[in-house]
């Protein structure tokens, strides 16, 4: 972040842009030296195409990952669609990075249940990615990820051929409907979790999706013994400044851009119920 102005992007480049899903693309970004800024899994970036406008998106890599930053963006609108249609070499606008960040520390030595739906994984695969390169800090690791259907899985080789291979790890891929290409479970993410049984015992859970996903989710692990602390998850409010300036986001006296996104359940539970 520039400190002496935190609103002030930096110009960065887009080395290369794949496509995920029919609407998801992925955008591998480098500032001058490489990596733009240092940051922790969880935490966003602001990404602006003067003079279409700015957005923020999570940084999904790895903060291990040195050479750039990576986002994977949905096109939902104006910026996003923006973003999907640059070339390669295209330079655009960064600033950041914004958020709290998961609590790695309070995580270290636990087991870690990660849950996800479509593009919900984009926040969760950065921090996962720092388990797996810090692997012996962290216990099991449970990956549950869902999408509509086979085509909406974001990170496909990951998920299905790199994840599964890591130490430790157990990955449960789930989507909506029967697919005559899909082998593995069919069924809405929450009822998946519920049908796997984990136990909270040394586990913290960590959820982002959409919110219905969200809700239910809470509602499954709730069900399965998981205490509000135990449980972590992302809020995506509407955000302008990033730095907790234009009260854009704010629940109560919670700014989501500087004092979240990431929240522990026992936390929101203070919260006004807006979200
Ligand atoms: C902390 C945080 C992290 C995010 N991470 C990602 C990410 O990794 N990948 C990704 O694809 N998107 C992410 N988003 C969402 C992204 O910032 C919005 O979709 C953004 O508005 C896209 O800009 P746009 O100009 O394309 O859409 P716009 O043209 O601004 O909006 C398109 C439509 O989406 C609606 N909309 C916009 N923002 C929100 C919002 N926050 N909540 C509900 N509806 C909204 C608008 O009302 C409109 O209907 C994140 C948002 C937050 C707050
Ligand atoms: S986005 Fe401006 S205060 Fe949070």
């Amino acid at each position: 972040m520039n400190k002496d102005n935190p609103l002030l992007p930096q110009v960065a480049t887009v080395l290369d842009i794949t496509s995920e899903t029919p609407d998801i693309k992925t955008l591998r970004v480098a500032g001058k030296d490489g990596l733009p800024f240092e940051f922790m899994p969880g935490q966003c970036a602001m990404l602006s195409i003067p003079p279409i406008g700015e957005a923020i998106f999570s940084i999904t890599s790895s903060p291990t990952c040195r050479e750039c930053l990576e986002f994977s963006i949905k096109e939902v609108g104006t910026v996003s669609s923006a973003l999907h249609d640059l070339p390669p070499g295209a330079h655009i606008g960064i600033r950041g990075p914004y958020g709290n960040g998961f609590p790695v520390d309070d995580m270290k030595g636990k087991d870690l249940l990660f849950i996800g739906g479509g593009i919900g994984l984009a926040p969760l695969r950065s921090l996962i990615g720092y388990c797996f390169s810090n692997r012996d800090q962290f216990g099991h690791i449970d990956i549950v990820y869902g999408a509509r259907s086979p085509a909406d899985l974001i990170r496909k080789s990951e998920i299905k051929e790199t994840w599964p291979a890591e130490p430790d790890t157990s990955v449960y891929l789930t989507v909506d409907a029967e697919n005559p290409d899909w082998k593995e479970n069919v069924g809405f993410v929450p009822a998946y979790v519920s049908e796997l049984g984990f136990k909270p015992e040394n586990k913290i859970a960590i959820t982002c999706g959409p919110p219905i996903m969200i809700k239910f989710v809470l509602q499954a692990l709730d069900k399965l013994g998981f205490k509000p602390e135990q449980v972590i998850t992302t809020l995506e409010m509407r955000m302008k400044c990033g730095v907790g300036k234009c009260g854009r986001c704010n629940l109560g006296p919670v700014y989501v851009c500087k004092d979240g996104p990431v929240f522990s359940l026992a936390q929101l539970n203070e919260l006004p119920a807006e979200y």
